[in-house]
């Protein structure tokens, strides 16, 4: 079974064809650079999806023309909506031009199946901690299309709350890599920046306060404090809370797997916080499938009936 997926949730416009779930064909992604206005901008990452998927289709065909293809996947939740509506018309499209079936896909179930992908024998059900700039939930993963939501962040996602802080340094977008390589050079012990919602029992994030705390102690301290201390600092705010409470969530579900996917799953910080508690199986995927791409929205589509 040969997937063509197409990806164009939010700034990267994904083809891919995987074949029978794991096994990838072929794959074309462009990522646009929305660093100039600091955030994507719908319009503009709309119109870019408008040139580029097309001639990635195209491209992709003609380069495996003796491939039959036999459905098209597509993600039209959740993400920008004049970003997926492309996506979607598109696929849809093209889908009946060539006579296939086609499958709405799930974009936060396409990142939570990076790490399942990479690793065919993982075991179920586990515990996800999937981290991106729009979400950031841990969940119960039953099956590759059934999971089940413990907790939830309450405001910003994780990705946003690094994307904030570095352009309150104008550090461009995104801000999480740029974050994470200051941040290597700087004391994360020197700032104690609040986490919040740090209880027993309590699954879920909030990192809006953190973000408001960070913008406040650099208008008080930008003179005597470092950039590289300040940014380590916040990053340590952000990996502890979001692996303690991963950790916490494990233990008291008894799953021993945890698995971590999103864009924010790149970071090397976090995965050395995971590393601390090694009662625990960790699955990352590699640093190309943190991020949106159009592999796993054809890998998970398999699963589907
Ligand atoms: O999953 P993704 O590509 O797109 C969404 O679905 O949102 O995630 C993008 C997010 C951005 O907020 C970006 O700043 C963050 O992932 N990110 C990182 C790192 N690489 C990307 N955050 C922290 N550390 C990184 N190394
Ligand atoms: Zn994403």
């Amino acid at each position: 079974m040969n997937i063509l997926g197409i990806e164009t949730s939010c700034d990267d416009t994904g083809v891919a064809i995987v074949k029978d779930g794991f096994h990838i064909v072929d794959s074309l992604l462009s990522s646009q650079d929305h660093s100039i206005t600091g955030g994507v901008v719908p319009d503009i990452a709309s119109r870019k999806h408008m040139e580029v998927l097309p001639l990635f289709t195209c491209e992709i065909i003609r380069r495996n023309k003796d491939i039959k293809i036999d459905k098209v996947a597509v993600v039209v939740n959740p993400g920008l909506i004049p970003s997926l509506l492309v996506g979607a018309s598109f696929s849809y499209g093209f889908a009946t031009g060539i006579k296939v079936p086609i499958i709405n896909m799930n974009h936060l179930l396409s990142h939570i199946y990076a790490p399942q992908m990479q690793n065919p024998s993982i075991k179920y059900p586990h515990i996800s901690l999937l981290v991106s700039g729009g979400h950031t939930q841990i969940v119960k993963v039953l099956s590759p299309i059934k999971t089940e939501i413990i907790g939830t962040t309450l405001d910003d996602a994780a990705g946003e709350a690094f994307d904030k802080v570095a352009r309150m340094f104008n550090l461009g977008y995104p801000g999480g890599p740029v974050v994470s390589r200051i941040a290597e050079n700087g004391d994360e012990n020197r700032i104690n920046f609040p986490r919040a919602m740090d209880k027993k029992n309590n699954y879920n994030f909030s990192f809006s306060g953190l973000k408001t705390s960070v913008l406040y102690f650099i208008k008080e301290n930008k003179d005597n404090v470092s950039k590289e201390d300040i940014l380590a600092s916040f990053q340590y705010a952000v990996v502890d809370i979001l692996v303690r409470k991963t950790i916490m969530v494990a233990r008291d579900l008894h799953c021993n797997t945890i698995t971590i996917s999103g864009g924010v799953a790149a970071n090397k910080r976090l995965r050395e916080e995971f590393l601390k508690y090694n009662d625990f199986e960790y699955y990352f995927p590699t640093i190309d499938l943190c991020s949106d791409n159009a592999i796993t929205v054809a890998g998970l589509a398999y699963h589907y009936e």
